[in-house]
């Protein structure tokens, strides 16, 4: 923005509070939990759902734990009109849960929400206007305070009147005084409290007051104190559900619902992975995740994410973002080389720790959740780039395929692979990886082949083994044969017998490859150049471990002869 432009914006007001209590509680329970996406979610939508994939979302809500669920404005259109009916009809709002239905303080829609609402046991009906300065001027022309607030309580007169009728439906009232984040808050109060002069709750039958900060036009902190100030000015705190209904313009909507819960609200409306007008309503499935993540147990059940998230994509139109905290693609996915490391660590660590004590707390550097608890997996975690560190690719091949990769090994295969994401500018997949590293160390044949071998375990002294081989040398077939005291040391003779030994053997490993299919055997040989320092390894892979590790010197052989010339 130009220096000039911010001189049409005014700095922010802030609310004075001579006590501020909400900087020193902590979240140690739940709120109410109210789902909007099937009306502020919904209303937002390019392509709003058909009653159809409504039916499926709200199913999918109940499913998760809500039991509140605003289902729509059903007198705004006879599409959620509809579906309410469908709903009641299908018999499809089970006995816990309470649908709500949203409807502005005018007599006609009033009328008609009670006609959407018939036949449900339990309903919240949802009144609103609003409230503040910029509202009263521009949206109702000039309207006054007085008769903004007489719209509220004629609403309220209605509802009130017509429930008294109602034989079947358990009634709950909810008012929002929309824009209450811009409105000013000794005013907020005054509406509300002539709506509850009217609507007379009781502690056994609560008000609800939604105080939205429908535009999020400042900083948590001031939301946190319009919510404080409000909860400690009220007269019949008792009598008052309060209840949060967060935007994201500033992008901190959820900081302003957990601010706003510290300051003593008791409900939370939101709609799965933040949708709603503009940024965006309130991420519950954040919030919630957040409390989890703090040992909370929120009702909310998010332990398969992922499904939830592919119906909401699917019926919304709408694709989570890469980074949406929780939900999204990457969000359990460490690119960074010094992190994939530290979570690798992490990992290794937790396994050992559980076996000692079960109830280990969960603790692995970089994640603030066990990705398992919401149906992810570790192996998602750690991909490979060019940035990645020397753990990234050794915990892939370790994890995805079973090789277990000697720690010396790690720094030379790690600088190939990186090398082939660099040359192609993008992450590599596990497959990719695979690839790569059996293209690279495992089972080479140029420029030698080793074609056949065999052993006599009873030549030469006690213990020895002679090795008589076929390999090819650069497509020409050779006869070679040593003696030693196991296989790999006789193949190394018959490489020295036919002038091929350039180097020492300085390191040898194998084992049994875990998780494959079959059972595999994998070895691992590191050379030293007699021409240079150069450390060399190859790899071979065999279901005969001796197999295998005659392929990994031959292997490693191989490397050898590029890395001298
Ligand atoms: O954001 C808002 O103010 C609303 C109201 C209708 C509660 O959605
Ligand atoms: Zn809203």
């Amino acid at each position: 923005m130009k220096s000039s432009s911010t001189k049409k914006y005014s700095p922010t007001k802030g609310i004075s509070l001579t006590q501020r209590d909400w900087p020193n509680q902590v979240i140690s329970s739940p709120p109410i939990w109210a789902s909007v996406d099937l009306r502020d979610g919904n209303q937002s939508l390019p392509v709003p759902m058909s009653i159809e994939e409504k039916l499926e979302y709200f199913d999918l809500l109940v499913s998760i734990g809500f039991k509140q669920i605003e289902v729509g404005f059903p007198s705004a259109s006879d599409t959620e009109f509809n579906f309410l009916r469908r709903l009641v009809k299908e018999k499809r709002i089970p006995n816990d849960v309470t649908i709500q239905v949203l409807v502005q303080a005018r007599e006609h829609l009033i009328h008609k929400t009670f006609q959407a609402i018939e036949g449900t046991k339990s309903a919240i009906i949802h009144l609103y206007n609003s409230t503040s300065p910029l509202q009263r001027k521009v949206t109702f022309s000039d309207a006054s305070k007085e008769q903004i607030k007489q719209i509220a309580i004629d609403g309220t007169l209605l509802v009130k009147q017509l429930t008294a009728n109602l034989q079947e439906t358990n009634i709950t009232f909810q008012y929002s005084p929309e824009s209450f984040s811009d409105t000013e808050t000794d005013y907020a109060l005054e509406v509300c409290e002539a709506v509850m002069d009217i609507w007379q709750p009781t502690t056994e039958n609560k008000i609800i007051l939604n105080l939205p900060a429908t535009v999020e036009w400042n900083t948590p902190n001031v939301h946190a104190d319009q919510i404080e100030w409000f909860c400690k000015n009220m007269q019949h705190r008792d009598k008052a559900i309060i209840s949060l209904h967060t935007h994201n313009d500033r992008g901190t909507g959820t900081a302003a619902t957990e601010l706003g819960l510290l300051a003593g609200a008791d409900r939370v409306e939101g709609t799965l992975f933040g949708n709603g007008e503009r940024t965006g309503n309130l991420d519950i499935v954040t919030v919630a995740l957040n409390m989890n993540s703090h040992g909370i147990n929120t009702g909310l059940d998010f332990s398969n994410l992922s499904s939830i998230r592919n119906t909401y994509e699917r019926v919304t139109k709408l694709t989570v973002p890469d980074r949406q905290p929780y939900a999204g693609e990457l969000v359990f996915t460490a690119f960074s080389g010094s992190h994939q490391d530290a979570i690798k660590k992490g990992i290794d660590r937790r396994a050992k720790d559980l076996k000692q004590d079960p109830n280990t707390q969960f603790a692995i550097p970089y994640l603030t959740i066990d990705p398992m608890d919401i149906g992810r997996s570790y192996e998602a975690i750690i991909r490979i780039n060019s940035q990645s560190g020397k753990g990234g690719v050794a915990y892939i091949l370790e994890s995805e395929y079973g090789l277990h990769l000697p720690k010396t090994m790690h720094p030379t295969v790690g600088t190939q692979i990186y090398g082939i994401a660099d040359k192609l500018g993008r992450e590599l997949d596990p497959a990719e990886i695979k690839t790569a590293f059996f293209e690279t160390f495992v089972n080479t044949h140029t420029p030698m082949e080793l074609v056949d071998y065999e052993l006599d375990h009873s030549a030469g002294s006690r213990g020895q083994v002679s090795c008589a081989a076929t390999i090819t040398l650069n497509g020409n077939k050779q006869n070679i044969s040593g003696l030693g005291n196991g296989p790999i040391n006789a193949l190394t003779e018959a490489f020295a017998n036919a002038g091929l030994k350039n180097f020492h053997l300085t390191d040898y490993r194998s084992h049994a490859i875990t998780g494959g299919s079959d059972s595999d055997s994998a070895a691992y040989i590191q050379l030293q150049s007699d021409e240079s320092t150069n450390l060399i390894w190859g790899c071979g892979i065999d279901s005969s471990i001796e197999m295998a590790g005659l392929y990994a010197l031959v292997s490693a052989w191989n490397t050898l002869q590029t890395s001298n010339q």
